[in-house]
């Protein structure tokens, strides 16, 4: 689905991603590990075409996509949640989910049928639909820009780190959603600095240190490589 190859990118004379090769099929979930300041937002930034690839390429279903912009990206199916959850703080739940549809220019109905499902998948979304999102807990801000992603009926999410400060009930919750979202045939990309609870859902996994990839095998594959954490998780 998404082919990554040699990828480099980076900010004027630093080098945050350095020949980084990876792959996610479809209907598969892939997580990417790695220490603080390895990378890996780097990585996903560019594959979504918010930082502009220095090298390499990037292929969706077998198109070049390399260089594409953001937009152009989620209209041909590559969605992201960065980390930084930027709701629109003064738009309800429902406004800040509609203009997730926004760029597909679908009929009123499929779009709406969309909202239900994703009010069936996040409740808790649904006994806020008229909440203005900035007074959303952390936790349902991040349920709400992975809903809103969502609306956008990507082929792939990219998601970077949706566990971070949240407290541990909540990041049950999120990747049990995440794995409810994998069961619908989406490919997704997880980042994630919690490497025990991304290799338990996922089915691959990649390791990135200082840019390069330095390890990549199935998630037990990784987890079982207890040098692995030692080295690159600080764990
Ligand atoms: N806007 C920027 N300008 C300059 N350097 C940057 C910028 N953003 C990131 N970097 C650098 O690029 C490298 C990779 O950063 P990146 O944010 O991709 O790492 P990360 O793996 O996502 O880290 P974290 O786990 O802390 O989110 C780091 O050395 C970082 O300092
Ligand atoms: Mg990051």
């Amino acid at each position: 689905m998404i082919k990554v190859s040699n990828l480099e990118a980076g900010y004027g004379p630093v080098r945050a991603v350095r020949g980084v090769s990876i792959n996610v099929g479809k209907g598969e979930l892939v997580t990417v590990l790695g220490a603080n300041g390895a990378g890996k937002s780097s990585l996903l930034l560019t594959i979504a075409g918010a930082l502009k690839p220095t090298g390499g390429q990037v292929h969706l279903d077998g198109i070049d996509v390399t260089g594409s912009s953001p937009e152009r990206m989620v209209r041909r199916g590559v969605s992201m949640v960065p980390e930084t959850r930027d709701v629109f703080p003064d738009l309800t739940v429902a406004e800040n989910l509609r203009l997730g549809a926004y760029i597909r220019r679908s009929k009123i109905d499929i779009v709406r049928a969309d909202l239900e499902k994703m009010y069936a998948l996040f409740p808790r979304l649904q006994e806020r639909v008229d909440q203005a999102a900035g007074t959303l807990s952390g936790g349902e801000q991040q349920m709400l820009v992975i809903a809103r992603a969502m609306m956008a009926d990507p082929k792939v999410l990219l998601l970077d780190e949706p566990s971070l400060g949240l407290a541990p009930n909540l990041v049950d919750q999120i990747f049990d959603m995440i794995v409810e979202l994998k069961t619908t045939g989406l490919s997704i990309l997880l980042v994630e600095q919690n490497a025990s609870k991304a290799l338990q859902i996922a089915d691959r996994a990649y390791v990135l240190r200082l840019g390069e990839i330095a390890a990549e095998g199935s998630a037990a594959e990784i987890a079982e490589a207890s040098d692995l954490h030692a080295m690159y998780l600080g764990g």
